[in-house]
């Protein structure tokens, strides 16, 4: 009685264990296939905090991932604060605790050959956002067959639309001191940075593909920030005075700046002087709206970290995905910033 008591009691924790056993095979499975996000770890690295567009960008991406099933707790998200080598360090600590994915917005674009042999060497998956590596490193994950993208949007279509803008206006309205040709200057982000390259050409060259005449007074890099374009611009115009017709910046926080300065010097945009910038925040599509800018461009944050999620997923479930996982900027004037504004709120 008792022996047959003890193998049923044996043959019920069999079950039990052989059951425990298939469960847990099966939610590994379930998680491989898509369905458990909750206990996996991400891990973000920013470049750097305080830049306005990567606040916007890392709160949509966190936002997004929650919505996606990942828990808060699971998604740890690291300050750069511009400098390689504490993003390097916070590489290594993500990599130590084991994440089951990173997305990195590198400091250093050019790093990103040390940082993808580091994080495929310890066998995660990872996606770049916002800074794209250069094309003989996205050649590298392709011969190689690893886990890596780059999610981003190309920056030459933000800087042609920005030119696009100045063009629509039309020669006389532009050429304020009537010589026959665009007197303006440039504000650069971070050099090191495709998407400032990109935007300094392509704006220009919207301008000299419709056939105007250029002239560059003053092209000074103001690393994204708005403190140091308002220097820039306040220098530039105290220099250069009613000549200066268009003021390029690669970003709105810069065009921000711009603005500061071309208050102070008591100039009007839209009357004496043209001001565009890239991203659609806010406060440069209010400006917009008032008349203060002349445009900006909306660099989608939301697909864009969108996408870099579904892309962590994918890896994660054990899909693969594209190389480069693009998205379109779009043009904001006028006539668009009301709906623009309406839609980033
Ligand atoms: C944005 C900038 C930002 C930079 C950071 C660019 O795409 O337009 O505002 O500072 O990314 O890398």
């Amino acid at each position: 009685m008792k022996k047959k008591l003890l193998s049923v009691v044996l043959a019920v924790a069999m079950v039990a264990t052989l059951l425990t056993g298939c469960g847990a095979k099966k939610e590994a499975a379930a998680g491989a296939a898509g369905g458990d996000l909750a206990d996996k770890k991400v891990g973000v690295c920013i470049y750097q905090f305080s830049d306005n567009f990567m606040t916007l960008f890392r709160g949509e991406l966190e936002n997004y991932l929650i919505s996606l099933g990942f828990s808060k707790e699971n998604i740890t998200i690291a300050d750069g604060a511009n400098d390689q080598a504490t993003q390097s360090g916070q590489i290594d600590n993500f990599i130590a605790e084991g994440v089951d994915v990173l997305i990195i917005n590198p400091v250093n674009s050019s790093s990103a050959e040390t940082i993808t042999d580091k994080v495929i060497g310890a066998n995660i998956p990872l996606v770049y956002i916002n800074r794209e590596p250069d094309a003989a490193e996205e050649k590298r994950w392709e011969d190689n067959g690893w886990n890596v993208t780059y999610v981003g949007c190309d920056a030459r279509q933000s800087g042609t639309m920005q030119g696009e803008m100045i063009v629509d206006l039309g020669l006389e309205k532009v050429d304020l001191n009537g010589d026959g040709k665009v007197q303006y200057i440039m504000v650069e982000g971070d050099p090191e940075n495709v998407d400032a390259q990109y935007r300094t050409e392509f704006s220009v060259k919207a301008l000299t593909d419709a056939g105007f005449e250029v002239e560059c007074l003053v092209d000074q890099v103001g690393n994204w920030q708005q403190a140091e374009a308002q220097q820039i611009v306040a220098n530039a115009l105290g220099q250069y005075g009613n000549d200066i017709e268009v003021v390029f910046c690669n970003n709105d926080s810069m065009a921000l700046g711009a603005l500061q300065a071309i208050e102070a010097a008591g100039r009007t945009v839209g009357k004496d002087i043209y001001l565009t910038g890239v991203d659609a925040l806010s406060e440069a599509l209010e400006n917009v709206i008032a008349g203060k800018m002349t445009g900006t461009v909306f660099n989608d944050h939301f697909s864009q970290s969108h996408s870099a999620a579904d892309a962590a997923v994918r890896f994660i479930k054990g899909e693969s995905n594209e190389y480069y996982i693009g998205c379109d900027y779009v043009k904001v004037t006028t006539e668009n910033a009301q709906e623009v504004l309406d839609s980033v709120k």
